[in-house]
């Protein structure tokens, strides 16, 4: 049938809904962390902001979740949404509501919550809580880039009560600010998380979370949080845990360092989650998950990286590859991996002065440009 959109098992129109096929990755992605169908009767979740329903229905079709209780508050949406559900057969319910209305009001708890909205998830992280339960995945995405990334500094300081950096460590310090937010939210309904995975893609943020249950689990969300800083003259980073910024000068040029926060520190994946999108992904055959999914199996997990044009500028060198400044801080004893928060950064434990000597190193040819590519 004409206006159509396929995708994975299922087959919904969109009409006046919102539907982005690029965001197939990430429903991928969530798909795959869930698992496939059991024979119990599966998980219970809530696609809190639905549009034509794909995410839910896609989760009920092609994963554990059993059951599927759909919000949209849009009137001109609705519709298409219950047309929707009718013709892909799944059982579900769709109801014309808010999530603060519907969060507020339900007695039933969930193991799943999509949370997809327009902008930032900063209004609806409250009243999602109010429905989670231990053990619930919560999954966010959030495109409100420009205030967790400080194009919109003020902004940032009055939703997230967070400073975000406006430089090329933005989008990670702008996941990590996403992320602390969701903490300190959950942490007052007495539930701790784990990130399975957080990424940045195609100008979104996404969290793939799992939450505990009591306040232990929940006070180790709070010391997870802490600052980031980078260092604008040379290029150095560092971070603290707590929620008081420690560092001010860089340890490595003296200069006062740029700070941004609170935000998670904690880790960004998890073995068994990465292994799951992995395995979906050679299963799929889809080539951009298989990529992403590669990229971030063999990233360190470790906060903030370095920008290797920042230090290549400063120090008056061209032409250094991440590849081969990876290989050549390796060679001495570091651990060093790609980003893929930014192409040309590296993840490393290496001290910034070490990055710097790996890069004259490899400029100066002691690395063997024949085993790095292009130098
Ligand atoms: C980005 S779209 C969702 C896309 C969908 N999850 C997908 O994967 O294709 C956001 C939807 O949330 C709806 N929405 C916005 N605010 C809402 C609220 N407070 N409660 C429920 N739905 C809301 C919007 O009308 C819109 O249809
Ligand atoms: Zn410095």
């Amino acid at each position: 049938m004409e206006g159509m959109y396929a995708e994975g098992l299922a087959k919904v129109g969109s009409g006046k809904a919102f539907i982005n096929p690029l965001a197939k990755l990430n429903r991928d992605m969530g798909i795959a962390i869930v698992g496939p169908k059991t024979n119990g009767g599966g998980l219970k979740m809530l696609d809190a902001t639905a549009a034509t329903g794909i995410r839910g229905i896609r989760y009920l079709m092609e994963s554990a979740v059993g059951d599927c209780t759909f919000l949209e508050i849009n009137e001109d949406v609705f519709g298409q949404l219950e047309a929707n559900i009718k013709s892909n057969s799944v059982k579900a319910t769709a109801l014309n509501t808010s999530i603060q209305e519907f969060c507020s009001s339900t007695r039933e708890r969930f193991d799943l919550v999509e949370l997809d909205p327009f902008g930032g998830i900063y209004p609806y992280v409250f009243d999602v809580a109010k429905v989670l339960r231990g053990g619930s995945y919560f999954f966010a995405t959030a495109t409100d880039t420009a205030v967790l990334c400080g194009a919109q500094k003020n902004a940032c300081l009055k939703l997230y009560s967070a400073k975000p950096m406006h430089n090329k460590l933005c989008h990670e310090t702008g996941l990590r600010i996403m992320i602390g937010y969701m903490a300190r939210t959950l942490a007052q309904f007495n539930f701790g998380i784990d990130v399975l995975l957080g990424m940045f893609h195609d100008h979104y943020m996404r969290v793939y979370a799992k939450l505990t249950s009591g306040a232990a689990a929940a006070t180790r969300s709070i010391d997870s949080l802490g600052f980031a800083f980078h260092c604008d003259s040379c290029g150095a980073i560092a971070s603290s845990k707590g929620l008081v910024p420690v560092q001010t000068k860089c340890e490595a040029c003296g200069s006062k360092m740029r700070a941004s926060g609170p935000l998670w520190l904690g880790k960004l994946k998890d073995k068994g989650a990465i292994d799951a999108i992995s395995a979906y992904s050679s299963r799929s055959g889809g080539r951009r998950l298989q990529s992403v999914s590669q990229l971030l199996s063999s990233e360190l997990d470790i906060p903030l990286f370095y920008h290797i044009p920042s230090f290549t500028k400063r120090l008056g060198i061209t032409g250094v590859s991440p590849d081969a400044v990876i290989e050549s801080l390796k060679n001495s004893g570091f651990a060093a991996s790609h980003t893929h928060f930014d192409p040309n950064g590296v993840k490393s434990d290496a001290p910034s002065d070490s990055v710097a000597e790996a890069i004259r190193d490899v400029a100066s040819g002691k690395v063997s440009a024949l085993h790095y590519g292009q130098v």
